[in-house]
This record gives structure tokens, sequence and C-alpha cells, in this order.
């Protein structure tokens, strides 16, 4: 999961190509390079983020023709020389890469074979040496890529830049490319938003496309030949650049945004006469929603957690079954897919490669997919073309929070929608509307005093293991925030439903292990007490997320209380503590929190 960015018009490509590559950085931040035609191919990448790129750049280059690249590693370590632009052996052909080559091992074999040396690890080398053969053999530039790309597997979106030519040769299958149409000038790019300050008209290029961008125009066409249906959007909504807003991290920033996020999330959506929810764009109709057999609800990591808490409320509420799966898992499970059944695809980016695949299989069999989505004109919203948009606005930091929270509340909104189509009554739809309405002052409230964080951080920093446990609703809330505090605090964690813990986990316990324990004041608060009381037998330190004016704050080491709210909506208030503790703890600990080890933002590989 890459970023590519190009340029092609009368401006300086340069200075264009770094800031795109910083725009792009959340997609992959291992190295970054960029190549600019002038009268041969001037190539410059190191290793780190993009400000590191900037360094080492001359103050000026010629050239208006350039394509630029921030890599997240698939394939050979994190070097200068796996950092894309690949150029070939003579220089004359520059290329850069998103996506994973599966029958690259072959392809270097041969290629070796013909005694061509490739300077770097990666699969995706292998391509432009393959584009050069094409050329040496007479091929046009745009038929050596569309030879080559037909003889290889896997995904890519991907440019080629040629000393030869001015132009700039892109292609996609399976990660995503955007072309932006500006006046004279033409740019390239992983996502729109980093094309949004030149222009709105935008060519979203699907599975297939191949596209040659030359000074007199965007040529779009199909690999296995002919023309494409691929036509022009203006981009509707338009993020723009997103800044700290006084904030020291995006990460911090987006919690703190969390309650005007759920505002427009629920905003016109919140049905109090029926006490329902509206969501339009979903295009079900109620006898489709009366007749469905079950729901099932896809996604990744966060996504997948908020899919589970949607599971538990469907459930609850429309008294349908309803399951939620991992992304990656469900794509190769040759899962049995009934039509009648609906399907959620659940994404912040829209781009997730697994979630995409899993959308695409679930068609194949003939299911609709429904997006729960907040990234506008993303591949996942495209392919599924109705859904319910999060409108939870940019989210930069890698670590999802505001996402997570408006994912949670649409699917909430659903399960309110579903529940009405069924048995669920007016009254008790009429009681969670008015509930739901306040989460977002209550959300406000707890972020104005957010309660001991710090000494949570004091017990969590140094721990070997950190374990979250919950029940019910709060068993995925557990697991949101221990993926958290992996993320960017790399501290590891176990996260477990709080009933399941004396089965096994209980063992890892020790003296001062510390336990967070997310208990509102719900059906299942006792049973969770007796859960954190077998951990305090064994010496454990409570972290207790609780209700606020609740006796079992006592009980703990470290107390934190959220405000009172309706249980069903309770994700929503006792997640927010998690997330900061995950956050001071990473600053407590020197880590980068927006753009952490290892991590992207969207991953766009399988
Ligand atoms: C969450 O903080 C992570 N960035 C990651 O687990 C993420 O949720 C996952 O990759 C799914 O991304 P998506 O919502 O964009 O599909």
């Amino acid at each position: 999961m890459c970023g590519i960015f190009g340029f092609l018009g009368n401006r300086s490509a340069a200075p264009l190509l770094v800031e795109g590559l910083r725009k792009l950085e959340y997609r992959g931040y291992d190295s970054s390079g960029i190549a600019v035609k002038n009268d041969n191919l001037q190539v410059h990448k190191i290793v780190g983020k993009v400000s590191e790129l900037s360094k080492i750049l001359p103050n000026h280059i010629d050239g208006n023709i350039g394509i630029a690249h921030t890599r997240w590693a698939t394939h050979g370590l994190v070097t200068n020389e796996n950092a894309h632009p690949h150029l070939n052996s003579d220089g004359t052909v520059a290329l850069v890469h998103n996506g994973i080559i599966d029958n690259a091992r072959g392809i270097r074999t041969r290629l070796e074979s013909k005694g061509i040396q490739l300077r770097s690890e990666t699969d995706s080398e292998t391509l432009v040496h393959m584009i050069t053969i094409g050329l040496n053999s007479g091929q046009e530039p745009l038929e050596a890529v569309r030879q080559t790309l037909k003889r290889v597997t896997g995904t890519w979106g991907l440019c080629v830049l040629f000393k030869d030519h001015d132009l700039i040769i892109c292609a996609r299958n399976g990660s995503p490319l955007i072309i932006g149409k500006g006046d004279d000038e033409t740019f390239v790019s992983s996502d729109p938003h980093a094309l949004s300050q030149h222009t709105q008209n935008i060519f979203f290029l699907e599975d297939g496309d191949m596209a040659v961008i030359t000074k007199s125009g965007i040529d779009i066409t199909r690999l296995e030949g002919g023309s494409s249906d691929t036509s022009i959007t203006v981009l509707e909504e338009e993020w723009g650049e997103a800044d700290m807003a006084g904030y020291p991290h995006f990460m911090l920033k987006e919690i703190y945004e969390q309650p005007e996020a759920l505002r427009r999330c629920i905003s016109g959506r919140l049905d109090y006469k029926n006490g329902s929810s509206k969501l339009g764009g979903l295009k079900l109709e109620p006898v489709r929603l009366h007749s469905a057999t079950h729901v099932r609800l896809i996604g990744c990591g966060t996504a997948y957690n908020a899919c589970r808490i949607g599971q538990l409320a469907i459930e609850s509420l429309a008294r349908i079954p309803a399951v939620a799966h991992v992304a990656s898992e469900f794509r190769y499970n040759n899962s049995v897919i009934n039509p009648n059944a609906i399907h959620f695809a659940v994404s912040q980016s829209g781009e997730t490669a697994d979630t995409l695949s899993a959308v695409k299989e679930i068609q194949l069999k003939g299911g609709s997919v429904h997006g729960i989505v907040n990234v506008v004109g993303s591949s996942i919203a495209r392919l599924c073309g109705q859904g319910v948009y999060i409108h939870s606005g940019p989210e930069q930091a890698v670590a999802s929070t505001k996402a997570f929270t408006n994912m949670v509340g649409a699917l909430l909104l659903f399960a309110m929608r579903m529940g009405r189509t069924r048995s669920f009554s007016r009254e008790k739809g009429q009681l969670i509307v008015k509930n739901f309405e306040k989460i977002p002052d209550l959300m406000e409230k707890y972020l104005s005093n957010p309660g001991p964080i710090d000494e949570a951080v004091e017990l969590v920093k140094d721990a070997k293991s950190v374990m979250f446990l919950g029940r019910g609703l709060s068993s995925p809330v557990a697991s949101e925030g221990a993926l958290k505090l992996m993320e960017i605090a790399y501290i590891p964690c176990l996260a477990y439903p709080a009933g399941e813990m004396k089965h096994g986990p209980i063992a890892l316990l020790e003296e001062g292990s510390p336990v967070v324990v997310i208990a509102p004041n719900d059906k299942h608060r006792e049973k969770t007490m007796a859960a954190m009381h077998e951990c305090k037998a064994r010496g454990a330190k409570i972290i207790l997320i609780h209700e606020e004016g609740d006796s079992i704050a006592e009980e703990a080491d470290v107390a934190i209380p959220i405000p009172a709210c309706d249980p069903l909506l309770s994700p929503l208030l006792s997640v927010v503590p998690t997330q900061l503790i995950a956050y001071q703890t990473a600053l407590a600990l020197g880590c980068d929190v927006d753009r952490p080890r290892n991590l992207a933002k969207s991953v766009t590989v399988e």
C-alpha cells in the first residue's frame, strides 16, 4: 500500500511531486522517491519519510514530467535500492508500482538468465525490465507496458516514464489510481484527495484500465485492448488539506473531533417520529429488510471491531442472525452466499484490498453488498454502489479513531432501521433516538475531563503485555483498545471476552500485570466484575472504564469514569479512554504517534 503521484504539464514537476507525496505519506513511509524527465530520467530516492527525500533533492530539477512514490515494503528490505522509482539498465525507463506481482520470482530468474542485472530485491523492478525488452523488440511504449502486464499476475497501480517519450503510462488492477485533469496539466494519484488542490475533474481508473497521458490529453484503454468506459467524475467532497488545527498530532485532533464527526454521521438520519433511522443511500426497502435471512458484516482491523458491535446490535434490535467476518479470511473461505442476506463491507479508506476482494467474492456469488465507508468515491463505495457514508472527514492518523465511532454509529442506525421493520417497538426506538442525540455532548463532556489517563499510562508503558477485557458490546471495544495500544505504542496486548479469560489467558497474569476492564452499567456488569476479581486475585493492576458514579470504581487501581448512557450506545463512549491511553502511552515511549512503524493507513495489498 504505497502512494503514487505523477505530473505532466508546463510547471516544474519536482516540487509538485514532492507535495503530492507529502499528502500520500499515510499510505506508506518506508522510503520515497521521484523520477523527472528532462534530457535524461533523473531519479532521486531514499529510505525514510518524504522529509528525508526533500533533504537530498537539488534546489532545482529541470523537467515538467515526472512520477513519484512513497513505499510500504512488501518485497525486499527497507533500503535505497528497493525504493521506487526503479530504472532499467540504461536509464531510459522508470517505474513506480503499488501492489504485488505474484509471479515475480519466476520472471526474475528468466531476466537474470538473459543477463539482466536487477538492482533491487523487489517484485516491482521486474516490470521495468520486461517493458524494456518490449521496447527493444520495437514495441511502442503503451504496447510494451500492455504486453508486460499480460504476462504477470497480481495487483498493480503503476506509472511508467520514458526518456524518449513525453508521456506517462498508467495502469490499474486492484490498487487505486486516479487521474486528475487540470488546465493544460494532468496529475496521477493513488488518492483523490491529493489532487483536490489542483483539480476536481478526475478519472477513477478501473481494474484493467490503462492510460496514456500526453500534453494533448488522456487516452484510457483496456489491458485486453479496446476503449474503456471510465469517464470523468467531479470530486464532490472537497476535503482539502487536513491541518493539525493546533493539535500536536493528527490522532489527538481526530480523537477530539469525534463528537462533531458523530453529529455529522447521525445528522438527518435519526427518525424520532418512527423511532427509527433514515439511511437513503442503502436503497433497502422495508420488504427487503423484513425478508432478509441474515446479515453479514465484513471488515479488517478497526473496521472488523466495528462490525462485531454491528453484529450484536442487529441481533439485539432486529432479532435476525448476524455475523462479523475478518475480510482476509472470508475472502478465501469459499463462504456460502445467500442472495437474500444483507452484506456490509465496512471500511474507512474504502480501498482495503482484503475487504475489496471480499466484496467481489460476494457479488460473484449473487449477493449484493452495501458499503459503510468514509472516503467518498473510493473503490469499495463505487463497487457497492449503495451504502452509508460515515462523514468522519479526512482521517490522517494511521490509528483509526473517529472513523471507528462513526462506523459504529452507522451500524447502530442500521440496526434500529432493521429492528423497526420487524418486532422492535416504536417507543423503544424513540428512546434510543433520544439517547443517541445526546452522545456527541456526552463525548464532549468526557473529553473535557478524561480522568486519570496518565495513571493508566504509568501502569501500561513498561508492561510486558496488557490485557483488555469486556463482555457483550464491550468485548469488541476491548479489542479496539488493544489494537490501538499495539499499533502506536508497540506493546503486546491480548483482548479477550471477559468470560473467556479464565479458560487460559489468566495464566499470563502475575503481580502487577495491567488489565484494562471495560464495564459500563449494562447487563454484563456483574459478570465483568467477577472476571475483574479473578484478575485482582492474581495480583493484576486494574484499569477500569466504568459509568460515572458507579461504586465499582473503588475496586480498581485506576478508575476512569465515562458519562452514563443507553447501554446499546456505550461503545461510543467507552472506546474513547482506550484511545487516549494508547495515545499518551505512545507519547511517553517516544513513538511516532501518527506514523507508527510498519503500518500504513490503507492496506491496498492482500
Ligand atoms: C486501524 O487503526 C488500522 N489502521 C487498521 O487496522 C485499519 O482499521 C484496517 O487496515 C482497515 O482499514 P479500512 O477501515 O480503511 O478498511
